[in-house]
């Protein structure tokens, strides 16, 4: 089955348009490189040793998106594309808005016009803000979102079960993703920070590789063992395989109308402070200079997932560790120079 993958070129995408093609199907990449890079491009095709059908474009063009359909004979939409930090969603609303919004209703649209029954969307986390209880399930409440970002996440999820709701012909299944990291072990294809990372784990790589001084901790003294915050980090090929698992889930599921949302972490979490003692062990460097700074403004002090919904539901589990995931991504970073 041809799968369209919008934002194919980015972190998440690229891994599981590799993880797609090794379980059969066929994807077509959507990109406008507004936060990726041709690279990842080549490095897929050097995995794969053959390049996937691309076009470089906005995944809000509903013509572009009608044309796809029919010429590539798309059977599902991985819809991977958005605009994701946090700070500048709150600095600029409306391009956030616009974009992970304008993008998803276009493409629901045309689906239903065009008849392609399976989409699988990426959610967040975030949706839970600091939940009260540990680890979260699927039916731990939504919390009010914290930031514009987080807010496209949550009515995103809204508009898809109110698209499935009035009973139009799809079969949605909304992850909600914890945090991806580490690479490709080919390290062909990873992590592409723009500028300074915002994310932990690229800016320990990239201060290990020497580009940064000194990571700063945000935040000691929290509520937890280690005064640092809590996370669950799942290798983002655990994660590109759970995408696998739930188109196949989609395409096993005999109702014409179904929507569905899945955590998707390893259920294990890990303070920012272990993230780098594991960090120092896998890199054999001497330690990672950090200094504990102040607190992050929205940071919610731990959240992991309760991943028994996504094992049952989608006979996926995280099959790599923290380690296996600070060693792709060490690995890849070193490919950067
Ligand atoms: N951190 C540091 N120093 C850094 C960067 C991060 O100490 O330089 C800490 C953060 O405070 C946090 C942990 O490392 O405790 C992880 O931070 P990340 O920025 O890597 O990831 P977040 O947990 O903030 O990100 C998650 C999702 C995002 C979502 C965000 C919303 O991955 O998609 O939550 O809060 F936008």
């Amino acid at each position: 089955m041809h799968i369209l993958v919008t934002g194919g070129a980015g972190f998440i995408g690229s891994h599981t348009v590799v993880a797609l093609v090794e379980a059969g199907f066929k994807p077509v990449i959507i990109d406008n490189f507004s936060n990726s890079e041709p690279r990842a491009l080549e490095g897929i095709e050097k995995i794969l040793g053959h390049s996937v059908p691309f076009y470089q474009a906005n995944c809000d063009d509903a013509d572009l998106l009608r044309e796809i359909f029919e010429k590539e004979q798309i059977g599902g939409v991985i819809h991977f594309a958005a605009y994701k930090a946090v700070g500048e969603s709150m600095a600029e609303p409306l391009k956030y808005y616009r974009n992970n919004l304008g993008s998803l209703i276009t493409l629901l649209e045309v689906m239903v016009e065009k008849g392609v029954p399976n989409l699988i969307f990426s959610s967040s986390c975030t949706v839970y803000g600091q939940p009260d209880q540990l680890p979260v399930t699927e039916d731990t409440p939504v919390k009010p979102a914290e930031s514009v970002y987080g807010n496209t996440k949550q009515v995103g999820e809204e508009i898809l079960r109110d698209t499935i709701g009035s009973g139009n012909p799809l079969k949605i299944i909304g992850l909600r993703y914890f945090n991806p990291i580490g690479a490709h072990p080919s390290a062909h294809i990873g992590e592409l920070p723009l500028g300074v990372p915002n994310n932990l784990v690229p800016f320990v790589t990239q201060t290990a590789a020497g580009m940064r001084k000194s990571l700063t901790v945000f935040g000691g003294d929290y509520p937890t063992p280690d005064g640092t915050c809590i996370r669950d980090y799942i290798h983002v090929m655990d994660l590109a395989e759970a995408h696998v698992a739930a188109l196949q889930k989609l395409i096993d599921t005999p109702q014409s109308n179904y929507y569905d949302v899945f955590n998707v972490g390893t259920g294990q979490g890990n303070s920012v402070l272990e993230v780098i003692q594991t960090f120092d062990k896998i890199s054999g460097q001497e330690g990672l200079p950090y200094v504990i700074g102040a607190r992050r403004a929205g940071d919610v002090v731990a959240v992991y997932a309760d991943a028994t919904k996504v094992n049952a539901g989608l006979g996926w589990t995280a099959k790599r560790n923290l380690e296996d995931a600070l060693r792709d991504a060490w690995k890849w970073q070193k490919t950067l120079g």
